[in-house]
This record gives structure tokens, sequence and C-alpha cells, in this order.
């Protein structure tokens, strides 16, 4: 991923470890070795490339990078919880490694961190922002939960699904990136803009999970949101396409021990189709609003230009990524 270059400094510098601070050591080291191990770091990613992009300084945007990686830490060990997940990325849950109860908690504890690391920065407004975005992680994952064993479920349900659970915190990371730039006057029009962007992104980038949820056929990982319940966007317009296969996809629904799925790889390769260009249709809104930052922001020096360029790099990425 060459488009993260003028980043990939600061985000190996990014210290994602939780210290023990007036905690019980045990949580930070639960935490240390589950949920803050890993991943893909797309947020912190998304937080220095628009700092950047406006101007901003890493030294500046990274308690906000690690606000973002922190939430998103802290949502993920509530739902492995929530999934009764036993592994993730590679390695034990942390409700597999610890209880159901201690990865609340301890989920609970990553979220109080941010929350007082980020009024060590003095803007309220960052703050509520984010709170916000933990109400909308937690209505998304609700809205969710309420999908599980539906069969009818409709992409513009998955939209909205979608813009809570996943797009929200993006949003948030681009957004911060531009209220804390120096663009006094055009400050209120670039952080909508901003917003607008990771929202986009954000959907797109759920959409393409979707895909990638069946990309292996044979694999264990193979239609694990079937399994788990779920009709994600490429299922739902199979469904739409073929009602048919109602019956027999309702019969495995929420059933992981499934090996033998009731549709055809040509049927399942129109609607991967589809939805990558659903998702493409959100990309270009997100490179739309990336035009109308760069037409207020006027970018004149390299660091803020590669950041553009790199920026719509990504937004190119998310069709072509593979996990
Ligand atoms: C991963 O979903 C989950 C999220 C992106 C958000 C989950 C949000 C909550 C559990 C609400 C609580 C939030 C906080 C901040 C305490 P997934 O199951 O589709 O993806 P996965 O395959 O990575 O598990
Ligand atoms: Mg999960």
């Amino acid at each position: 991923m060459d488009f993260l270059a003028p980043i990939q400094h600061s985000i190996h510098s990014l210290d994602l470890v939780l210290r023990t601070n007036h905690s019980i050591p045990e949580i930070p080291h639960l935490l240390n070795r589950t949920v803050l191990v890993g991943g893909k770091r797309l947020r912190p990613a998304l937080c220095f490339l628009m700092g950047q992009a406006l101007g901003v300084s890493a030294e500046r945007m990274y308690p906000f990078a690690r606000a973002a990686e922190f939430t998103h830490s802290a949502s993920l060990a509530h739902d492995d919880v929530v999934d009764s997940a036993v592994m993730r990325r590679h390695y034990k849950t942390i409700n597999a490694e610890s209880s159901n109860k201690k990865a609340v908690l301890a989920g609970d504890l990553l979220l109080a961190r941010v929350m007082v690391e980020l009024s060590e920065q003095g803007d309220v407004e960052i703050i509520h922002d984010l709170s916000l975005v933990v109400e909308d992680l937690v209505n998304g994952e609700w809205l969710q939960m309420d999908l599980r064993g539906q069969i009818n479920t409709t992409s513009d349900k998955l939209i909205e699904v979608s813009k809570r659970k996943t797009a929200s915190l993006m949003s948030w990371c681009c957004k911060v990136a531009a209220r804390v730039s120096s663009y006094e006057e055009s400050r209120s029009e670039l952080m909508k803009h901003a917003a607008a962007f990771g929202e986009n992104l954000g959907i797109a980038f759920q959409m393409m999970d979707d895909v990638i949820d069946f990309q292996s056929m044979g694999e264990k990982d193979y239609a694990k949101d079937i399994k788990e319940g779920l009709v994600n966007y490429v299922m739902s317009d199979l469904l739409a396409r073929k009602p048919q296969l109602q019956k027999p996809v309702s019969d495995i629904l929420g059933k992981s021990d499934t090996q033998v799925w009731p549709w055809t790889e040509d049927d399942l390769f129109t609607s991967v189709e589809n939805v990558r260009q659903h998702a493409t249709q959100f990309l270009m809104a997100a490179k739309e609003n990336l035009s109308q930052i760069k037409q207020i922001a006027q970018p004149k020096d390299g660091p803020s230009l590669q950041s553009f360029t790199s920026l719509e790099g990504l937004v190119d990425y998310m069709t072509m990524r593979q996990n």
C-alpha cells in the first residue's frame, strides 16, 4: 500500500500500548495482548492523512489517532462478547482469554482511558463528537443484532447499520483533522466535507467486507456472516434476485457448521459485482468530498498535496482489498 508512505512513520511510531495508570495491572495486560494487538490501523491512517492534507502536524494528530484506535478496540472487546467469538486476528479473543464479564469491563476501561486522554486536549466539541460516535457504535451493533435471523434484510437497513457501526468512527477521524486545522474561516465547511468523506469511505469499506466474506469457498471463514445468522449486502442482493433461495438460505442461517451451500458460484459472482458497484457509488461520492476539501484547502506544499493523492489512493484501494 504505497499510498500510505507519507504517514508510514507516524503509524509505526503510534504507541498503542495501554499503561497501567491507576488501573489494576491485569486489565491493561489483558487488553495489550488481545484487542490492542495487530489490525489494519485504518482509523489512525485516516487521522494522519487528513491531518497532513490540511497542514496539521502528525504530533498534533497523535492523540486523536490513538483515541480512534482505542475506541475501535474497546468496541471490538464488546463485539467479541456479543458475537461469542473465540478468535480475532489469529489470536484468542479477549473473552476467550479471560471471560465475558472481564472482557466487557476491560472494554469499558479502555473507553474511559479515551475520555481521559481526549479531555487533556481541552476541546469539548471533539469529546462531544466522539461520544456521539460511541452512541452510534452501540446503536449500530444493536440494530445489527435485531437483523440476525432475518432473511429479508434490505440494503437500506444494512446501510443504516454500516453508517453507525463502521462509518461513524471513520468520519470522526477525518472531521477531527479539519477541526484542529488552522483554516479559521472555512473550518466548518471543511469539517462537513471531511466528515462526509469518512462516512462514504466507511460505508464502502463495510460493503467490501461483505464481499470478502464470500471470497474463500471451502475455507473455514467462508460465509461467516451467514453462519452467524446475518444476511449481509451480498446475500441480500442474491436473495432479492433469486427468491427461490430464501427457503434454503433460511435453513442454514445461523448454523455455524454449514459446509454445503445452496447457491452457485455464478449466482454469487453477480451479487458480488453488484455490491462492488454499490460500494463504488459511495467511493465516487468520497472522491467528490475530497475534491471539495481540496478546493477549500488549496494545498500548496509537497506533503499536503501528497496526502491528497494518498487519500485518493485509499479510496481506489477499497474495492481491491483482500482482507
Ligand atoms: C465489529 O463488527 C464491531 C464493530 C465495528 C463495532 C461494535 C460496537 C459495539 C459492540 C458497541 C459498543 C461500543 C463501544 C465503544 C464500547 P463485526 O462483528 O461485523 O466484525 P468482526 O468480524 O471484526 O468481529
Ligand atoms: Mg464480530
